[in-house]
């Protein structure tokens, strides 16, 4: 059969073990931007937080089953997926029952694949499935870059920046070993950079050091409408489509399209 290697799903996941450097808000403003290029995207929360459910504006208390009821086998993604108010984007909410999953995993067969499988069962194709990790590299953690082709790792413009990060790369380079060698670092994101500070430039310079071209030209400039949108629900596009985050998160999705080979 043939298949376009331009329509197939990759799965890219947010990671980054350290807390608050912007997984979740550049995996719902990265999606919700590709989605108003034209991309089926669908968020996967796989944080017991549920930031990313919220922040697209649904209420964890009326989610019946969760990211939580799929790794453990008991309802797969297309049963618990939601329409968001933004065309193209879907999300699969999490709950915090998921924090119980880590422990409850840890006797089962195939613990480590439990979202790859679900994956592979989704019903429809995607163009990107996104994966919204936790702060920390459990088995959580573990699931989605067994499921992910892909990893964006999201770094805060701030003093220690860096560090932490060999623990992360170690745990990517142990993944890529036992569970899922093709696995891709596909980028690094500079997030909630002040430009007006040598601190942040000299971060910026610091992670373009570390990685390369791997580095995303596009910054995500810390902003006050980038934190106050999760509150209302709404990605950045939404909430405020003009604001200096939401053409940052633009900038960014064009980059992703080009390094993804889409031409326009
Ligand atoms: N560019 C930005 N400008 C201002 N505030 C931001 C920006 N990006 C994220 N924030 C805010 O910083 C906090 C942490 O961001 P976010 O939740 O995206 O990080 P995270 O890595 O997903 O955190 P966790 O590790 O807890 O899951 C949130 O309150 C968010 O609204
Ligand atoms: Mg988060």
């Amino acid at each position: 059969m043939f298949e376009s290697p331009l329509r197939r799903t990759t799965v890219v996941a947010f990671a980054n073990q350290k807390g608050g450097v912007g997984k979740s808000t550049t995996a719902i403003n990265l999606g919700a931007a590709l989605s108003g290029m034209g991309e089926q995207i669908l968020i996967i929360d796989c944080d017991p937080q549920s930031n990313a459910t919220s922040g697209l504006g649904i209420d964890r208390r009326f989610v019946d089953k969760s990211v939580y009821d799929v790794i453990l086998g008991e309802a797969t993604l297309d049963e618990i997926i939601l329409p968001t108010g933004v065309d193209r984007l879907a999300l699969a909410p999490s709950s915090i029952d998921l924090a119980a999953v880590e422990i409850e995993l840890v006797a089962r067969f195939s613990r480590e694949r439990q979202m790859a499988i679900a994956i592979d069962k989704l019903g429809y194709e995607y163009d990107f499935v996104f994966i919204d990790c936790p702060p920390s590299l459990g088995l959580i953690t573990v699931n989605a870059l067994t499921a992910a082709d892909e990893v964006i790792i999201p770094i805060q413009a701030e003093y220690y920046a860096l560090e932490g990060l060999s623990q992360l790369l170690k745990s990517i380079q142990a993944i890529q070993l036992n569970l899922n060698p093709t696995l891709e670092i596909e980028g690094a994101v500079i997030t909630m950079l002040d430009r007006r500070t040598t601190l942040g430039t000299d971060v910026a310079q610091q992670v373009r050091e570390h990685f390369g071209s791997k580095a995303y030209q596009a910054v995500i400039p810390r902003t006050v409408r980038l934190a106050e949108a999760p509150s209302f629900g709404e990605p950045i596009e939404a909430f405020d489509p003009k604001s200096r985050g939401a053409i940052a998160y633009r900038e960014l999705a064009e980059e992703f399209r080009r390094r993804h080979g889409r031409r326009s």
